[in-house]
C-alpha cells in the first residue's frame, strides 16, 4: 500500500465505513460511533489512488465517505460491491466523478451534500467576480511586492458592475443564489441561460424591480435566452453554475469565448472542464481586458500551462464550499446519508437543514439514484421519530 494509514474508530462496530480523507467536526464522527460503525478515516491529504481505496475497503466494508478527487468508475464501486458496500456517500454536492449508473446496477446508494453550500458557494464566486473585476490580486501582489510607491489617479483601473448586466449560465440552487446576491445587492440586470425555467428566480426579480421602481429607482430585469450565445454577447459577468457531464464539458470554448464582450469577466466555480482551458489561456493572452476568474480547473490540480502567468486571470485552489461551518455539515450530512441507507431508513425529498439539528429526522438526507434504486421517499422531513413514508418511486 502506498502510505494509505488509518485511523480507526469504535473498533467493536458493527458496520465498517471508510472515510477517505480526514473531514472537519466532530459531529460526524460521533453520529456514526453511534450508529454502531467502526469507522476508518484515511489519513493522507493527497488524492488517493484508486488500488489504495481497494485495499483499505478490503477487509469488508458497508460503506465510503467518498471524495471528489477520487474517480468512483464501474471497476472502483464494485470493488466497494466486492467489499459489501452499499452507500456511497460522496462529500459534495456535485458527483460527476461518480458512474451514478454502475452504482445503481450494483445496489449501491450514491449520497450528496445539497443545499448547505449554496450560499457559501454562491459567495465565492461572488467574491471572484469582484476579484476580477476590481483586479484585487493583482494589486495584492503589487503592494506585498513593496511597489506601493503613493496614490495615482490610474493605478488599477477595474470595471464598474454596478447597473451592468449578469449572464448566469445554470441557474439551480447556486446560480440562482449567485444571481439574487447581484441583481438585489449591485442592480445588475439577469440574462440566464438554463433548461428549466427557474420561475422563483424570474418572479423574484419581477417583484424587487417593482419594488425599485416604486422608490423612483430604475428597476432590474431578469430574461431566460434560448440560446447560450445570446447570454455571452450581452452580459458583462458571465458565471457558470452547471453540472459536468458529457454534454456540457468545454461548454465555453474558442467560438464561445470570441462571442463574449471584448472586457467581459468569466467566472468558473462550477467544474473546471466546463472550459477550455487551453482556449481560455490563448484568449486571456490576446484580450488584456477579458478577465477570468477561476476556482476549479480542467485537470484539477494540474494547470495548464500559461495560465497562472497570466494577470488578467484569477485561480483559486477549489474553495467554493470552503468554509468551517459548511465543511462541517456536508460532513454531517455524508455520515447522515450513510446512516440513512444502511438503517433501512427512507430518503428525504425535502430541505437538509433539518439534518442539522441535534434531532435530525431518521431518513436519508439526500441519495441521488434513490428512485432508480426504489428506496423509499420521505416527502418531507419529519420531525425525529416516524416520517410518513411515501410509496416507492
Ligand atoms: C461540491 O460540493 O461539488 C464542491 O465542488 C465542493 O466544494
Amino acid at each position: 500500500m502506498s502510505g494509505t494509514a488509518c485511523k480507526s474508530h469504535n473498533l467493536g462496530g458493527r458496520r465498517r465505513v471508510v472515510v477517505t480523507k480526514p473531514l472537519p467536526g466532530e459531529r460526524w464522527l460521533e453520529m456514526l460511533v453511534a450508529a454502531d460503525c467502526r469507522v476508518e478515516v484515511c489519513g493522507s491529504t493527497r488524492p488517493l489512488s484508486a488500488a489504495d481505496v481497494t485495499e483499505v475497503m478490503e477487509p469488508g466494508c458497508d460503506a465510503v465517505i467518498a471524495q471528489l478527487t477520487e474517480r468512483w468508475d464501474r471497476e472502483l464501486l464494485s470493488a466497494l460491491h466486492d467489499a459489501g458496500g452499499r452507500v456511497l456517500s460522496n462529500y459534495a454536492v456535485g458527483y460527476d466523478n461518480v458512474d451514478v449508473p454502475a452504482a445503481t446496477a450494483l445496489g449501491i446508494a450514491v449520497g450528496n451534500t445539497p443545499g448547505i453550500l449554496t450560499e457559501t458557494t454562491a459567495e465565492l464566486a461572488v467574491a471572484l467576480t469582484f476579484a476580477a473585476a476590481r483586479r484585487v490580486v493583482e494589486a495584492d501582489r503589487f503592494v506585498s511586492e513593496g511597489r506601493f510607491t503613493g496614490w495615482l489617479p490610474s493605478l488599477f483601473l477595474g470595471k464598474r458592475l454596478w447597473r451592468k448586466t449578469l449572464g448566469v449560465v445554470g441557474a439551480g440552487r447556486i446560480g440562482a443564489a449567485y444571481a439574487r446576491m447581484l441583481v438585489e445587492g449591485h442592480k445588475m440586470d439577469l440574462l440566464y441561460f438554463d433548461p428549466r425555467e427557474n420561475r422563483q428566480l424570474e418572479s423574484f426579480v419581477a417583484e424587487y424591480g417593482a419594488f425599485l421602481a416604486s422608490r423612483g429607482e430604475a428597476p432590474v430585469t431578469c430574461r431566460r435566452v434560448a440560446r447560450l450565445e445570446d447570454l455571452l454577447s450581452g452580459a458583462d459577468v458571465v458565471s457558470l453554475h452547471l453540472a459536468l457531464d458529457e454534454s456540457t464539458t468545454h461548454v465555453i470554448d474558442a467560438a464561445r469565448l470570441a462571442q463574449m464582450k471584448e472586457g467581459a469577466i468569466l467566472v468558473n466555480s462550477a467544474r473546471g472542464p466546463l472550459i477550455d482551458e487551453r482556449a481560455l489561456v490563448e484568449h486571456c493572452r490576446r484580450h488584456p481586458s477579458f478577465h477570468a476568474a477561476l476556482d476549479v480547473f480542467e485537470h484539477e490540480p494540474r494547470l495548464t500551462l500559461g495560465l497562472v502567468e497570466l494577470d488578467n486571470v484569477v485561480t483559486l485552489p477549489h474553495l467554493g464550499s470552503a468554509t468551517g461551518w459548511t465543511r462541517r455539515a456536508m460532513a454531517t450530512l455524508a455520515a447522515a446519508n450513510v446512516i440513512g441507507v444502511l438503517s433501512g431508513w427512507p430518503v428525504s425529498a425535502g430541505e437538509v437543514t433539518p439534518f442539522l439539528s441535534p434531532e435530525p429526522p431518521r431518513a436519508a438526507p439526500s441519495i441521488v439514484n434513490a428512485a432508480a434504486l426504489r428506496l423509499p421517499v420521505l416527502e418531507a422531513p419529519a420531525p425525529r421519530g416516524d416520517g410518513v413514508v411515501k410509496a416507492n418511486v
